[in-house]
């Protein structure tokens, strides 16, 4: 299983360091074998020691350059980090990223060798047309994107179920993952209101290769909870 922790725009420094040297210890306790991976703010992103992955939330496509308020390879490479997470609703409905948009940062960090992972998701409206409007409109966020890529990782997170408290029933979510799983072979994780209370049902999901987690990452105790449920 893979778990994935999103901070977002939470933690600082000095927390991020706290918890990522309370998470190493904590995984090396229970001999954790599962894949881990952190995805902290810019700011914290740091050469840290633990059998976790971490991973940029963000990242412009370039080396370096003229693009204020961005971060490319070089800011990443100094740290050794070579994972970025592209497409998450947030970055597409509140920052106002395009799919083209999307897909071009997802070409020029799969030329760069980096592992990926590629958020997908509809919004309400969507799913309450049923199954074969979430198909078309899933699938039509994998326009431009190379999904046979080695270190690709796809998430499927339903808008509507990100922070909300109300994460996707097991039978939604094994439609959809069994829908999506016709399409690709990367690796397949869920997110959206994955918690302590709900992880073991989902990970129990046929064609669920682990979660993305938000809130319920944001403490060690808690995202601990779920990499041993
Ligand atoms: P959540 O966020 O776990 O807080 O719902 C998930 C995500 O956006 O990756």
């Amino acid at each position: 299983m893979i778990f994935a922790a999103n901070f977002k725009v939470n933690h600082t420094r000095v927390s991020t360091a706290a918890y990522m040297q309370a998470l190493a210890g904590r995984m090396n306790e229970k001999k954790v074998e599962d894949r881990v991976l952190v995805f902290p703010p810019a700011t914290a992103l740091d050469a840290y020691k633990g059998d976790f992955t971490v991973g940029a939330q963000n990242a412009y496509p370039a080396i370096s350059g003229a693009y204020t308020g961005e971060i490319g390879v070089m800011q990443l490479e100094e740290f050794n980090i070579k994972t970025v997470l592209i497409g998450h609703s947030e970055r597409r409905e509140i920052l106002g990223e395009s799919q083209e948009v999307i897909a071009e940062k997802f070409q020029f960090f799969l030329s760069r060798s980096f592992e990926i992972i590629y958020c997908i998701g509809e919004p309400l409206e969507v799913r309450e047309q049923g199954d074969e409007a979430v198909a078309a409109y899933l699938l039509a966020q994998f326009e431009g994107i190379d999904t046979h890529g080695e270190k690709l990782i796809v998430a499927y997170e339903p808008i509507w179920a990100i922070g909300t408290g109300r994460s996707a029933t097991v039978e939604e979510i094994s439609s959809t993952h069994k829908m999506l799983k016709s399409h690709i072979s990367a690796p397949l994780l869920y997110g959206g209101s994955v918690k302590p209370s709900n992880i073991q049902e989902i990970i129990g999901v046929d064609g669920v290769d682990g979660v993305l987690v938000g809130g319920a990452s944001l403490e060690v105790d808690s995202f601990m909870a779920l990499v041993t449920a």
